[in-house]
């Protein structure tokens, strides 16, 4: 029996435009965008941008005076509001920013920049002591995945980095399920195997929680997610939105995405 409460899950569409885009093309970008996706787009569908962080102060001036209804996005921080950390990033900062939701724990943050579960978990936990949103981030890499050890390697990062956050945030969480397999590859999981992942992380946030908070978490699925997948993906009942890289950077394709991803 479908439970009722995940109806009030707003599928959440976040384009990740990682180290691309200056300033300036992010503001055309934005402004692009919001010919094609207005607020009538937005009634049902929550979308969120993350630009690089040079970029922040420039999308938030364009979305502020524009009133558009985007929510604004970072890509990751550090944990600390403030010290000796040459060239990271303050969430306190960001929050002043008037940041939304933060993604934390990328596989592109944890394999080249050694972050570990422990480091993804104090972001997770100042992320929401700033008022902002995580968006965690967990996946497999292929040789993961071909021997069988995809669960293990997933529930392992989600159980590491909701540890000490309480069973209120972890419903107002946001979690990316990203096969680091299908980033940036072209290869996307089938919906059949993401809803699969997809399903045992709300499995696993309902052993540690319960089933209100499993109910609540939004989980999206990232990797070549594209207009000519999100549909199918957004049918299946534990994806609820998702992490969108290569094609969040046309807005044209993006906002086909958003179209089709509600
Ligand atoms: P691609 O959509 O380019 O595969 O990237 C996915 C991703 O890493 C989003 O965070």
């Amino acid at each position: 029996m479908p439970d009722p409460s995940t109806a009030s899950r707003r599928p959440l569409l976040s384009g990740n435009w990682k180290m691309h885009q200056n300033h300036f093309e992010a503001i055309q970008f934005v402004q692009k965008f919001a010919y094609l996706i207005g607020k009538d787009e937005l009634a049902d569908v929550d979308v969120s941008l993350h630009p690089p962080f040079t970029d922040i102060r420039s999308v938030q001036t364009v979305l502020e005076s524009d009133k558009l209804g985007y929510a604004l996005g970072a890509q990751h921080c550090h944990w600390e509001d403030k010290g000796a950390f040459t060239g990271e990033v303050s969430p306190a900062f960001l929050e002043k920013l008037g940041v939304d939701y933060v993604i934390c724990g990328h596989s592109e943050r944890r394999e080249l920049f050694g972050e570990t579960d422990e480091m993804v978990n104090r972001k997770v936990r100042a992320i929401i002591a700033h008022a902002m949103t995580p968006i965690l981030c967990c996946g497999e890499t292929l040789d993961e995945r071909e021997s069988g050890r995809t669960e293990g390697k997933v529930l392992g990062q989600i159980r590491a980095g909701l540890a000490g956050v309480t069973a209120e945030q972890v419903a107002a969480m946001v979690i990316a399920y990203e096969p680091i397999w299908a980033i940036g590859t072209g290869r996307t999981a089938t919906s059949a195997d993401a809803q699969e992942m997809c399903a045992a992380i709300r499995a696993c946030v309902a052993e540690l929680y319960g089933a209100s908070t499993a109910a609540g978490v939004r989980i999206q699925y990232g990797g070549s997610v594209k207009s000519g997948n999100i549909a199918e993906l957004i049918d299946q009942p534990d994806i609820d939105g998702a992490l969108v890289g290569g094609a969040s950077l046309d807005p044209d394709e993006f906002a086909k995405i958003v179209r089709l991803g509600r």
